[in-house]
């Protein structure tokens, strides 16, 4: 951020608009086309409203609306405002699944940002991948930028019961499978689980990861926590259009505001809530965009620190919605006191510390005090061994803690089909004690690395009473999924990670206050095993896929494209164009 304001003629939409050629002659024109004549945006900063609402994402269903109030918040400070539709990324029915398309959608808001006269960008997003897609484009582009939050939904309601997204559809599937409830039951479920606008409710990787976005400075203080159908949700997204003008006369840049400080601030947010394991590749992906190394290792470190303060399902028993009444993340993150640094700047020109310290605890029951934490550390555990030698995440406050110390027999499944095919058979030689292993669920090889990773646990063993077993996998989890379950183990086994060697019958040593994930067989076996590996036909031979399966790199650098990052800290800014 440099201290002298920009003039008219310092803005980057002065090319098209504001010099005298033949060219803007073009743009001016064409923009009389469209209605406006020139005193309506001469010399005003463009703002790019880049917009991921679409009729078949639910949880942007309100942006429609929205992005009247932010349009009406630019005009009013100023400004010029310019939708622009952008990926919708629809996480309930996009196959195979949305994560495939994370960085296509981060690369076309940098191209869309870089080919057109935006001045500054107002990113609208919520569903799970869209916040760290926007972000990770905008954070490349570095244009001034700040975030609109979908806000969660309504809690849900069934018979006088509350439904939390995600969570509550495996409980009654499972319960459903097990013949404790019936089809009317099920069919009621399903009209009461997703009944307002707004993402996923629950600690999901969208209330993760907008709360991430909060935290690490891209929103207007608060914003995070509201839901969705909330009035305050619509006066914000006026104040976020506002700001975005005042924004681009600072030159209050991304680079500005990330710093290794401020990622770790957003790292700590994640777990305090005990967020969704998937924010932990996105943060990942989203740091390197801005040259900052976030490691596994650094997560690690930061989550043996951190309490869980957020009383939010899964892990804990409430909703957003509960959430924010309790205060929402605000009060939270002066709950975490000196575990956040509040010198780090945001969007709205104040720092963290200065936007949170009027914040107010109203329910301790839903935002615990460092004194009463719903889990005093290990929201996450990076765990390494032979079985992951990059690493593997496991979340234990979601697993049966008499699994966090577990050998097992692996019953191996070499693909998704394979599982489905199989988990069910009566003949299935497997118990409680047994360690399911889902092979093929990787960045490359599912490919995109689904949100499998909450393996099925057999019928016949549902109907005995079992609710948690080992599971193990390459794949992502949902962050409203719950059990024990290692994931983003790497590098994944379809480019020849240890998890391709492991077969039926090897015992798996779980470790997690050790962090040790080991499949206990000699190295020699293992390297006899590697020798007689043959690698599986690519999953693609053009297009996006393609492209996808050669650059994707592994879970624990952040699933971004080779080509995307950038290395070593302290590098952030450049672009512009
Ligand atoms: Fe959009 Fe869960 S489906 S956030
Ligand atoms: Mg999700």
């Amino acid at each position: 951020m440099s201290t002298k304001r920009k003039t008219p003629e310092d803005l980057r939409s002065h090319r098209w608009y504001g010099v005298n050629d033949l060219r803007s002659f073009g743009h001016r024109s064409r923009t009389a086309q469209m209605g406006y004549s020139r005193e309506e945006y001469a010399g005003k900063p463009v703002i790019a409203i880049l917009n991921t609402w679409s009729e078949i994402n639910p949880c942007h269903t309100h942006f429609k609306q929205r992005v009247e109030e932010v349009k009406r918040g630019i005009w009013q400070a100023g400004g010029f405002p310019v939708e622009l539709p952008v990926q919708t990324l629809s996480e309930p029915f996009q196959k195979p699944t949305t994560m495939l398309y994370r960085n296509f959608l981060a690369m076309e808001v940098e191209e869309t940002l870089r080919s057109y006269p935006a001045d500054g960008v107002v990113l609208m997003g919520g569903c799970d991948k869209t916040t760290p897609a926007l972000l990770m484009g905008a954070i490349s582009m570095d244009l001034p930028a700040i975030f609109l939050p979908a806000g969660p939904m309504l809690n849900g309601n069934w018979n006088g019961r509350t439904l939390g997204s995600g969570s509550d559809t495996w409980k009654y599937w499972a319960d459903l499978r097990a013949g404790k409830i019936t089809e009317d039951d099920w069919k009621g479920v399903e009209g009461g689980i997703a009944r307002s606008p707004g993402h996923c409710m629950t600690m999901g990787t969208a209330s993760t990861m907008t709360s991430a976005a909060e935290a690490l400075g891209f929103t207007l203080p608060g914003f995070a926590s509201i839901p969705a159908p909330d009035s305050r949700h619509a006066q914000m997204s006026a104040q976020t259009g506002m700001r975005i003008v005042e924004m681009v006369w600072e030159d209050l840049k991304p680079s500005d505001i990330l710093t290794a400080q401020s990622v770790d601030n957003a790292v700590t947010t994640c777990l305090a809530l005990s967020g969704s394991t998937n924010a932990i590749v996105h943060m990942i992906a989203l740091a390197r965009r801005a040259g900052i190394e976030l490691t596994l290792g650094r997560y690690d470190d930061i989550s043996r620190r951190t309490p869980v303060l957020a009383n939010v399902r899964p892990t804990g028993q409430y909703l957003m919605e509960d959430f924010y009444y309790a205060g929402g993340l605000r009060a939270m993150l002066k709950e975490l006191g000196e575990l956040i640094d509040g010198t780090q700047r945001t969007v709205n020109g104040k720092t963290l510390g200065e936007n949170i310290a009027d914040a107010e605890i109203y329910s301790g029951e839903v935002i615990r005090r460092r004194a009463t934490p719903v889990m005093p550390d290990t929201g996450l555990a990076v765990l390494r061994g032979n079985l992951a030698p990059d690493g593997a995440v496991i979340k234990p406050g979601a697993a049966d803690p008499k699994l966090h110390v577990h050998t097992g027999r692996a019953v191996v499944f070499r693909d998704y089909n394979d599982m489905a095919a199989r988990i069910d058979d009566e003949a299935l030689d497997i118990d409680e004690s047994c360690v399911i292993v889902l092979q093929h669920a990787g960045p490359v090889g599912a490919p995109g690395m689904p949100e499998w990773g909450q393996l099925p646990i057999p019928k016949k063993l549902l109907q005995q009473g079992v609710r948690d077993m080992l599971r193990i996998s390459d794949a992502r989890m949902s962050g409203t999924s719950y059990g024990a379950c290692v994931l983003h183990v790497a590098p994944e086994s379809f480019i020849g990670g240890p998890l391709a060697l492991v077969k039926d019958g090897d015992l798996i040593e779980l470790d997690v206050p050790g962090r040790r994930l080991n499949v206990l067989i000699s190295d020699e076996e293992m390297a006899r095993r590697r020798a007689a590996w043959v690698a599986p036909p690519p999953r693609f031979t053009r297009g996006y896929g393609a492209m996808h399966q050669i650059h994707v790199m592994q879970a624990d650098k952040g699933c971004d494209f080779d080509f995307l990052q950038r290395e070593g800290a302290g590098a952030c800014g450049a672009a512009g164009g």
